[in-house]
């Protein structure tokens, strides 16, 4: 069964409601046949969340920069929410920095052959539709799209997205990421070989609301999301319900929490203080609810400082055949 796009707005009250087929074209909206919400395509990417205006102010410039967003794309009411950002406009994008230094950083390697490797060995090549939640800079989509017939990388990262989607067409990005502390450094991100642009469709969207059928995917990863997000454990749910029945899911996680991102008492495990040590069993815990375990491993992710010093963090890497 194809995925199905759901309206954010009405599906909660209402049920799913499939917005319109046809694929996004620039300087249109999407507009629900059931509840007549619009959601606004930027850089040609449908911004499909019940709050458009949160986006946005997450990733002003990556959403609107670069001069191709057609002004007539804008619906009023994300008029209104642009109004009241100029006030307080901050541009306070995460950038391609932290998404090019996780993805296609020096560990980011790691964690892609490790996906690689589990859609080998627990996924049947060739067939099926994947979903990268928190995708970044689109490795994780890109190695789904080498595998299954359609990969569906989701970000509420207009700068994400739109780096993800140039790399998987095959271009190299020289990108400032983080070394240590405020320190950055030029990294060169190439493409993913074998990546299928014409099968990953790109969206903007909420990990903790996504504008998808539930069940509907073969293969969902979430790889170094569930610390940066305002509700982990939500996600995590929504990670689990949006794989079908005896699909693979894969979920990846260094527990570098930042409070600005994630209020402390939200961290997973019992105590904040001590999330990195108890964290990864709590995580567990979830995932265990969920299915069978079919992979655990813990995988270093670096960070070069410069040539002679990195920083290491160690993700917890899980793989769940899902009930
Ligand atoms: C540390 S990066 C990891 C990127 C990628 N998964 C990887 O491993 O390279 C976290 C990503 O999650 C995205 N993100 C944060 N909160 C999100 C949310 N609520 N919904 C969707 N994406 C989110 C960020 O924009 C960023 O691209």
């Amino acid at each position: 069964m194809p995925v199905k796009l759901v309206c954010p707005r009405c599906r909660t009250t209402e049920g799913a409601a499939p917005l319109e087929a046809g694929e996004p074209q620039a300087g249109r909206a999407w507009t629900c046949p059931r509840c007549g919400a619009r959601y606004p395509i930027l850089h040609d990417i449908a911004l499909l969340s019940r709050d458009a205006g949160a986006l946005l102010e997450h990733d002003l410039e990556g959403w609107l920069g670069g001069g191709e967003t057609a002004p007539e794309s804008l619906d009023p009411g994300l008029g209104l929410a642009l109004a009241w950002l100029g006030g307080e406009r901050r541009r306070r994008s995460m950038g391609a920095r932290v998404l090019a230094a996780s993805a296609y950083g020096d560990g980011g390697a790691a964690l892609r052959g490790w996906v690689r490797a589990m859609l080998a060995a627990h996924h049947a090549a060739g067939a099926g539709e994947g979903l990268d939640l928190g995708c970044g800079a689109g490795a994780a989509a890109c190695e789904l799209s080498v595998r299954l017939d359609r990969a569906w990388a989701l970000d509420t990262s207009g700068t994400a997205l739109r780096l993800g989607r140039a790399i998987a067409c095959g271009e190299t990005r020289w990108l400032d990421v983080p070394a240590l502390g405020t320190v950055t450094r030029r990294a060169r991100v190439d493409p993913v070989e074998g990546a299928r642009p014409d099968r990953i469709v790109w969206l903007g969207a909420d990990a903790h609301d996504p504008p998808i059928e539930g069940g509907a995917f073969d293969v969902v990863v979430a790889l170094n999301l569930v610390d940066t997000v305002r509700d982990p454990w939500l996600v995590v749910q929504q990670a689990i319900a949006a794989t079908r029945s005896g699909g693979l899911l894969l979920v990846a996680c260094p527990f570098s929490w930042r409070d600005d991102l994630t209020e402390a008492d939200r961290w997973l495990g019992d105590d904040a203080r001590r999330s990195a040590e108890d964290g990864p069993a709590a995580l567990e815990g979830l995932l265990a609810e969920a299915g069978a375990l079919l992979d655990r491993r813990e995988l270093d992710w670096s960070l070069s400082h410069d040539a002679r010093a990195t920083m290491l963090r160690r993700a917890l890497a899980l793989a769940v055949r899902v009930r």
